[in-house]
């Protein structure tokens, strides 16, 4: 029926029934706040190009951690700013490195969260890239090894989840047999299954200090161009035992999280990336966007497109908005 039988805007008058009629709802519980610890006690460095975020000591973190829990967000991803660097990434698979330190300490102090712990190499190897070198490239096969060590190696220290986010082919599959090996079958890994070569993570390479020294990651990140690619990588990733499917990032790439929603059916995440939310910040600070109103709309957008989990460091902000509606 057309108009003047059917007028649209008859149930947008009344906010109730604005209420009512209203499609999609971010909650507290979808979000995952990512943080970012270093050596130390005491440090709470800020990052300049994330205000409000800070590389913290195993101590502040902590605090960080319970602050989050009481505001309902109770899952965080956690990454690691190790004290020394090596050519392989092998501080990273020590069991008292910087992230397995802070695991142990939250778990010792916070009730009810879940740590997410990323695995990849690029924050511990010395030239920055995120697996082993063998001729001026990242190596897939042996980058392998290392990442099937560091995730038993976190899930040891009491990870509950573990995500890959390296883009090496295999990789799943490697990580699920090392750490059913080890006894942690029921721990879920959530990969980083379409992880495009992005500009969008400038801010993080700022804040995890993991800026390749050399070259880029157009020969593992997936090309942003490229959709079916992206529907091939998650699917390989499902095959070999993926629980959790990512798309990161996420803004510009809500057509790859429609799809994998829609074509697999399976939990989904996207990654709202450290980029995205510095551009709602920097906006909002010159006042030429309404931040909050902004960021809203953007956890929703992706919410909307079919992720069900959403990894943003708005997430304790959305907090306060969502807990305020109730
Ligand atoms: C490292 C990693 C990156 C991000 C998460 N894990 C950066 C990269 O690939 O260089 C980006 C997160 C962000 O930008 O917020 N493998
Ligand atoms: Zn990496």
């Amino acid at each position: 029926m057309a108009f003047p039988d059917t007028r649209l805007r008859r149930l947008r008058y009344n906010k109730i029934v604005r209420h009512m009629v209203t499609e999609t709802h971010l909650r507290v519980e979808d979000l995952v706040y990512p943080l970012f610890v270093c050596p130390g006690t005491g440090v709470k460095n800020p990052i300049s190009s994330m205000p409000g975020n800070y590389q913290m000591s195993v101590d502040v973190l902590v605090e960080e951690c319970k602050r989050a829990v009481l505001k309902g967000v109770k899952s965080v991803l956690l990454f690691g700013i190790p004290e020394h660097k090596d050519e392989h990434g092998h501080v990273a698979c020590q069991s008292d490195g910087i992230v397995q330190k802070a695991i142990r300490a939250i778990k010792a102090e916070v009730d009810d969260i879940l740590i997410i712990a990323d695995v990849c190499n690029c924050e511990y190897t010395t030239h920055g890239h995120c697996g082993t070198i063998i001729d001026n490239d990242v190596d897939n096969d042996s980058t392998l090894k290392t990442l099937a060590d560091q995730s038993v190696s976190l899930a040891e220290a009491g990870a509950d989840v573990i995500a890959p986010s390296d883009m090496m082919d295999g990789r799943v599959l490697r990580i699920r047999e090392a750490l059913d090996l080890a006894g942690y079958e029921k721990i879920p890994i959530m990969s980083y299954a379409a992880k495009y070569a992005s500009g969008f993570y400038g801010p993080f390479r700022e804040a995890a200090e993991s800026a390749p020294q050399f070259g880029d990651r157009s020969t593992y990140q997936m090309n942003p161009a490229n959709s079916d690619e992206a529907m091939r990588e998650i699917a390989a990733d499902i095959e070999e035992g993926a629980d959790i499917v990512m798309v990161k990032p996420a803004l510009s790439y809500l057509d790859i999280i429609y799809r994998t929603k829609h074509e697999f059916e399976m939990p989904t995440a996207a990654y709202n990336v450290s980029g995205e939310f510095s551009m709602v910040k920097a906006a909002g600070e010159k006042d030429w966007i309404d931040e909050k109103r902004v960021m809203m709309e953007v956890l929703l957008s992706i919410k909307r497109a079919g992720a069900d989990i959403i990894i943003t460091y708005h997430a304790l902000d959305a907090a306060d908005i969502l807990n305020g509606q109730k």
